[in-house]
């Protein structure tokens, strides 16, 4: 057994937990990093490991019955237009009063993009280039505008990219938005294992872990101290948000509108799904009664392939990952006793630091999913959206839900955006990018303005 007299305890526990490969490079390592490793074995929980482990080895993803969960449907007929308006002016009404937050998941490692650093980085304004990040500010600095108040912007982090976030937003003085409304905070790891339940060394010195998921945003939320301070500004709904959708409509009147009129611990926005093997969750009313999402992954093909008798497919409603959680709901699941979302579990191929150097090698890493709070919810409102409006990924380099899609469907809002103002746009014009610092909407757009005859036009 390998020897550091004031941290005997800890040394004991890894050997009882048959983990002491992680001390293979001991003999070579400085203090400094014997003192490190030793920092990282001590914020782990060997039990937990030891009973994801166990869990890894059997797959009863969903163990409840579900069936397609209620929602409330684009409006068509003038009763829904006017719940809609309803909706709208009481949204308006609580952003005014400088109620709501944008809360920003930026924690992932963006690997399937291959772009290397944080995602909010990437340049996707198919004429400005802006970064998502810009764009994100844009739209809260513009809504903070429109509603005369200031609207807060939280933005999780993890390990892998925090420092380079906080450099990037202060370097760009956050866009315009004041320091003190920019909320920066990292979520916490969890050890990833190999195929045999063991760690994995990162480096000598270091054991490999990954985020704990965008589910580990809500116990940030709370630890960070960023929900007290929500808490403390007034702050009654926080509006979440994943970083890589440029079309994400962050402060959204009518949603908020129909969360607060329905008295909601939260409210998700859903999409009529395009095909039924389409990498979206699904929105469920389990057999409990309560209200969640079955992950793609965990959808079995046949119930994706399952279709009513007008044709429509079953389980339609997917899930895009757009919440409102009211304070009120996270401060009660977040306090007190720990909140414990469960653990999703991907075989995923990880690279290790071995004798001979790095080496990829196949093993588990443990997710929390947001969602998962939702059958945690009293009260809660599914909202159909126009796929074509809000939602536009950008996860791959190239194909589906990639920076091209994503730059040629917002050209194409905001074509529609001037079509229905009667705004002509000349034949030549290829590309069009409209600034959220000029509208946010398509009610926004000054009807005085100008397209340019050109390929590449920027409206700002
Ligand atoms: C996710 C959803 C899927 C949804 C789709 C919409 C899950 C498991 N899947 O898929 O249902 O339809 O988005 O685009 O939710 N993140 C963190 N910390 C982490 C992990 C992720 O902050 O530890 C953030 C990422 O930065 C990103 C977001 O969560 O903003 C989504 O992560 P990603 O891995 O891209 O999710 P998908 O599998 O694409």
């Amino acid at each position: 057994m390998i020897s550091y007299p004031s941290r005997k305890d800890l040394i004991q526990r890894v050997y009882d937990h048959k983990q002491e490969h992680i001390f293979a490079f001991w003999d070579r390592l400085s203090d400094a990093g014997k003192s490190a490793l030793l920092d990282d074995a001590e914020s782990i929980d060997f039990d937990l490991l030891t009973r994801l482990y166990t869990q890894a080895g059997q797959s009863t993803p969903v163990t409840m019955g579900f069936e397609p969960a209620p929602y409330i449907p684009i409006p068509s007929g003038a009763e829904e237009l006017r719940r809609f308006d309803s909706a709208r002016a009481a949204g308006a009404g609580v952003i005014r009063r400088g109620a709501v937050a944008a809360f920003v998941v930026a924690g992932g490692q963006g690997s399937r993009l291959g772009f290397d650093g944080p995602k909010g980085l990437f340049g996707v304004g198919s004429v400005s280039g802006k970064s998502l990040f810009q764009i994100h500010a844009e739209k809260i600095l513009q809504s903070s505008k429109k509603y005369g108040t200031s609207i807060p912007w939280l933005i999780m982090t993890s390990r892998a990219n925090h420092e380079d976030t906080v450099r990037y937003l202060a370097s760009r003085r956050y866009f315009g938005l004041d320091e003190r409304d920019v909320y920066i905070f990292p979520q916490s790891m969890i050890p990833s294992l190999d195929a045999g339940g063991r760690l994995i060394l990162e480096s000598p010195s270091a054991i490999f872990k990954n985020p704990d998921g965008h589910g580990g945003s809500l116990g940030a939320l709370a630890e960070s101290g960023t929900l007290a301070a929500m808490r403390e500004r007034g702050i009654e709904i926080i509006s979440y948000f994943q970083v890589d959708n440029p079309l994400v409509s962050i402060i959204d009147p009518v949603f908020i509108g129909f969360h607060e009129q329905g008295g909601a611990d939260i409210s998700s926005k859903g999409l009529m799904k395009a095909y039924p093997s389409e990498k979206i969750g699904v929105f469920v009313r389990f057999d409990d009664g309560t209200i969640g999402v079955v992950e793609y992954s965990d959808l079995p093909e046949h119930l994706q392939n399952l279709r009513d008798t007008d044709g429509r497919l079953r389980f339609c409603m997917g899930s895009i990952a757009i919440h409102l959680f009211s304070v009120d709901f996270l401060e009660k699941i977040t306090g007190g006793s720990a909140l414990s979302l469960p653990f999703h579990i991907a075989r995923k191929k990880i690279m290790s630091h071995t004798a001979s150097g790095p080496a990829e090698i196949e093993g588990f890493k443990f997710e929390k999913f947001v969602f998962d709070a939702l059958p945690l919810t009293e009260k809660n409102i599914v909202l159909e959206i126009i796929r074509e409006d809000e939602f536009a990924p950008v996860k791959n380099p190239s194909g589906v839900d990639s920076v091209e899609s994503a730059r040629e469907l917002m050209t194409a809002l905001f074509r529609r955006w001037l079509d229905g103002r009667g705004i002509p746009i000349p034949p030549r014009v290829k590309r069009l990018e409209i600034s959220p610092l000029l509208a946010l909407e398509a009610a926004d757009v000054p009807p005085s303005i100008k397209v340019p005859d050109t390929e590449n036009v920027y409206l700002e």
